[in-house]
């Protein structure tokens, strides 16, 4: 192998990773959304193609980053073309990421034209309906040793440490691996740094020292190899 190549153990896996930060419309020109800018998606793309498997990067909006060599990029905005693209591309795959910062709410409805300000009417209030939880869908119809990674940012409070609450949400969400960032001030968004905890569903539980977001993408893919091989 080429010096520095990675090893080739993906080779053989289809896999789907959502990435960046979902937009839900409001009217024809405004939106609510996030500060994902997809970085730890593309890392995940990035590493599991270097490592032979075969990628499907299913891209919200993120900072401008270049298409991950190797794979298949598809586009969406909203978290309902998200939730469409990845039970598409989820069929048949062996690994599903969740990277994605898919918004927990949409406006219940979205204005035709451009909402304006009157002095006659009184300032509007924007109504909020949730939207499909994509991750429990996936855990739901999961098939054939498909496994489902998800995502999540905690902070530490009054109720319990970073880790106490990624326990909780993977026994929540059901799937097989949950990646906890920890998120404090000015980590995680818009940085190149992660630190958190890898938990799989079995029990086992690694730090996430650090380090750049390849490194966690590295770390992600061997703690899906083993889930694969135990
Ligand atoms: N997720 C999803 N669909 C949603 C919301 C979240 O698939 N509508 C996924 C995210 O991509 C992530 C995981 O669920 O992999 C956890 O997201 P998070 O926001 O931490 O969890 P929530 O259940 O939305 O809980 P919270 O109230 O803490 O936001
Ligand atoms: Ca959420």
């Amino acid at each position: 192998a080429a010096p520095g190549a990675l090893p080739r153990d993906l080779a053989g896996l289809r896999v789907v990773i959502t990435a960046g930060g979902t937009r839900e419309p409001l009217d024809p020109v405004r939106f609510l959304g996030n500060r994902s800018s997809g970085k730890q998606g593309y890392a995940l793309a990035r590493v599991a193609a270097q490592r032979g498997a075969d990628v499907t990067l299913i891209a919200a909006h993120t900072a401008d980053l270049p298409d991950p060599a190797g794979t298949v990029v598809r586009r969406v905005s909203t978290a309902e073309e998200l939730r469409v693209a990845t039970h598409e591309a989820a069929a048949g795959a062996d690994v599903v990421v969740m990277s994605a910062a898919v918004a927990d709410f949409r406006p219940a409805s979205q204005a035709e034209f451009k909402i304006k300000k009157t002095d006659d009417h009184p300032d509007p209030v924007i109504e909020l309906t949730r939207n499909a939880d994509i991750l429990a869908e996936l855990v739901k119809k999961r098939a054939g040793g498909q496994i489902v990674v998800g995502f999540a940012a905690e902070t530490g409070d009054e109720h319990g440490s970073v880790l106490d609450h990624g326990r909780a949400k993977l026994r929540r969400k059901g799937c097989d691996l949950l990646v906890v960032n920890a998120v404090s001030e000015g980590r995680a968004f818009e940085v190149e740094e992660n630190a958190g905890w890898l938990l799989a569903a079995d029990g086992t539980e690694r730090p996430i020292p650090l380090g750049s977001k390849a490194q966690l993408a590295a770390a992600v893919w061997d703690a899906v190899t083993a889930v694969i091989h135990r």
